[in-house]
């Protein structure tokens, strides 16, 4: 294993600019997440780092190695994709085994190696199987297998889960996270799904339009956004435009509703999480809203609230009493939760 450093990479077709200076790091045995909307430029880095795409500026570091304009085969890279093309008309363990013979690895050692990696994934008893023959999770396993069995440095992974179906996929995440901790694997993981991100990575790198918007580990970005883009990106965010009053008070548009909010950010939006947001007696509240809408999604509920004529979301565990379609109901929140964040653009 070994750490990978990407130093002010550029991507550009034509006139266009795809990946615009890109910096990143991901230290040994770590799995970073690059995360972002579809067309942000995930799999163009992937593929630079690969080496199935040549960089138009920038450096790329693999250890103590400028791996920047060596040709994939020279890397020590491992890439599993979306769709895990596993050759159909080969056996499981032919398809762990076919990276080690084109990389010219004796048979004995081979079939070792082979054993190995479907230990990994937990697939020794499927060796002679087609690929037809399993289960979609049952191959995201194999092509994984298929990357672990050549020992890359990094491994990098294009959202390898995104064919399973939701249930089979939080499984598989917490599996590949297991077992990425367990090697000591470095990962480089794409993928635009914020809730995997969180759960399988030690930092994430939100990335939108060809630059990084911020990096951090899950919490930081979860709790301190840098703007208003990563924290409707990651979780879900009541943002609300409007201007600063300033000594913490915020007013939502034109004479709209005012909002306490922490006094030590600034920006003109203001950003409050809806778990953040308690509802209560309205009396006993510091502010009060109308309830628009109930719905119950089994472990909690959601709450539409007009607030001043601000619709807001917000979630709780419980149903507090007289929370009823058009009843006013009180709402709380602390200070410090209701940050404000510069615009994006
Ligand atoms: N070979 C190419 N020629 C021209 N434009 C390309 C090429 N490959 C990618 N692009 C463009 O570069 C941008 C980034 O593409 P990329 O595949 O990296 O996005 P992504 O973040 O992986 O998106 P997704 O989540 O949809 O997979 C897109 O606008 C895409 O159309
Ligand atoms: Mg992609």
């Amino acid at each position: 294993m070994a750490s990978l450093s990407i130093e002010n990479l550029v991507k550009r077709y034509g006139d266009t600019q795809v990946v615009r200076g890109l910096n990143l790091n991901v230290a040994e045995g770590e799995l970073v997440a690059l995360l972002g909307p579809s067309g942000c430029g995930k799999t163009t880095t992937l593929r630079m780092v690969a080496g199935f795409v040549e960089p138009t500026s920038g450096k790329i570091t693999l250890g103590a190695t400028d791996i920047t304009t060596l040709p994939p085969h020279r890397r020590d890279t491992a890439m599993v994709f979306q769709s895990y093309a596993l050759f159909p008309h080969m056996s499981v363990a032919a398809n762990i085994g076919f990276g080690l013979e084109m990389r010219k690895v004796p048979k004995v050692e081979r079939d070792e190696r082979i054993r190995a990696a479907l230990d990994m994934v937990q697939l020794s008893h499927l060796a002679e199987r087609l690929p037809r023959q399993l289960s979609g999770g049952q191959q995201q396993r194999v092509a994984l297998a298929r990357g672990l069995a050549v020992n890359p440095a990094i491994l990098l992974l294009d959202e390898p889960l995104s064919n399973l179906d939701a249930k089979l996929r939080a499984e598989v995440q917490h599996e590949i996270r297991a077992l990425q901790q367990r090697l000591g694997l470095t990962t480089l993981l794409v993928t635009h799904d914020q809730e995997e991100a969180l759960i399988m990575a030690d930092k994430m790198v939100v990335m939108e339009g060809g630059v990084i918007r911020q990096h951090g580990a899950p919490d930081e970005l979860y709790n301190n956004p840098a703007d208003v883009f990563v924290a409707g990106f990651i979780g879900r965010c009541n943002l609300i435009e409007g201007q600063s009053l300033g000594s913490g008070k915020f007013r939502a548009g034109h004479g709209g509703a005012v909002f306490d909010c922490d006094p030590a950010t600034q920006g003109s939006v203001l950003a409050l999480r809806p778990e953040h947001i308690t509802l209560g007696a309205p009396q006993e509240s510091a502010a009060t809203g109308t309830i628009c809408r109930i719905t119950f999604l089994g472990a909690q509920t959601e709450y539409g609230i007009d607030y001043a004529g601000t619709s807001l979301v917000v979630t709780t565990r419980g149903r507090p009493e007289g929370s009823v379609v058009g009843n006013k109901i009180g709402l709380n929140w602390q200070q410090e939760h209701a940050r404000l964040l510069p615009a994006t653009h």
